[in-house]
């Protein structure tokens, strides 16, 4: 009976000249066993090659830039998507609802004084169409900064923090900045996709009863901090990635935009949000 076990290597060492060289291969054992005998080693070769391992860093160090260019496109035609159905929900299906409630009301009108009934029903469904399209309101709002845009990123944020409120029923504070100096748009739009991804994991994960946000502009840079009172989490879990897919787009964002952002939280001591986004600098 005959086996052959092949392992690979990659070894360092400081060779007789004080240099140091990188070797990888492989190591393979045949042996045999007899009946009398336990295993008897019949050949053992070693097959290996020096490598640079300056060069294989400079691939990896290459391959990572490559996959944060593609998180950074991926996350870019993400926005463009949300914003095109955020839009086509507030400019084409709200304005069809709103259509619908006025010939309502119009078909209301022409109706006999004898027809109660049917006035009643139509009535009803008149609500319905109103309440159907507060709904399609928020979930534009919800998909995209349009308003953000529009109205300027403290009001939006306010905004979206009334609707997380009636959502979720945990209490928030939101602390303004006390200039109402304008931020620029990108930073804006990544503040704001932020603030949402945060305020879905206090949702989701803190168990909190109190979420506070806070946009401040500093001289050289806009910081926006988002703290729940919940169960907190484990900030190294954050260090080492293992989070889900919105830590790591939240860091993703802030990256590209020479931000960054940070968790801070203690398991039972709630968690504190902070994204630090640095002013762009003007092209001399
Ligand atoms: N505010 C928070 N309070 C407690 N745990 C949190 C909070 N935010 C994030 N987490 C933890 O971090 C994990 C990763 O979050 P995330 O990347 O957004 O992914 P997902 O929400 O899809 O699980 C969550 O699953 C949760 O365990
Ligand atoms: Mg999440």
């Amino acid at each position: 009976m005959g086996s052959t076990l092949k392992k690979d290597f990659m070894a360092g060492y400081i060779r007789s000249d004080s240099r140091s060289e990188w070797k990888e291969g492989a190591v393979t054992t045949q042996k045999h066993t007899t009946q009398a005998r336990g295993p008897i080693i019949d050949a053992v070769t070693l097959d290996s090659r020096s490598v640079d391992p300056g060069h294989d860093q400079n691939r990896l160090d290459r391959s990572r830039e490559e996959l944060r260019m593609l998180t950074g496109k991926l996350l870019t035609v993400q926005d463009e998507e949300r914003r095109r159905i955020s839009r086509d929900l507030h400019d084409d299906v709200n304005q069809r609802l709103g259509a619908i409630g006025l010939q309502l009301d119009s078909l209301c009108r022409h109706l006999p004084a004898s027809s109660t009934l049917i006035r009643r029903r139509i009535g009803a469904i008149r609500r319905h169409v109103s309440r159907l399209s507060d709904d399609v309101r928020q979930l534009a709002y919800r998909f995209h900064e349009t308003t953000v845009e529009d109205l300027g990123l403290a009001v939006a944020l306010q905004r979206y923090l009334h609707d997380f409120v009636k959502r979720t029923g945990i209490k928030a504070k939101f602390i303004k900045p006390h200039s109402a100096m304008p931020i620029p748009p990108q930073l804006a739009t990544c503040l704001y996709r932020i603030a949402q991804e945060s305020l879905g994991n206090v949702g989701l994960h803190a168990q909190a009863s109190q979420v506070t946000i806070q946009l401040a502009l500093l001289p050289d840079a806009v910081s926006l901090t988002i703290r729940d009172n919940g169960v907190g989490m484990n900030p190294d879990d954050v260090q080492s990635r293992t989070g889900g897919l919105g830590i790591l787009s939240m860091q993703e964002r802030a990256r590209l935009l020479n931000g960054s952002v940070e968790w801070h939280s203690t398991t039972g001591a709630g968690t504190d949000v902070v994204a630090h986004l640095p002013y762009p600098v003007e092209a001399p």
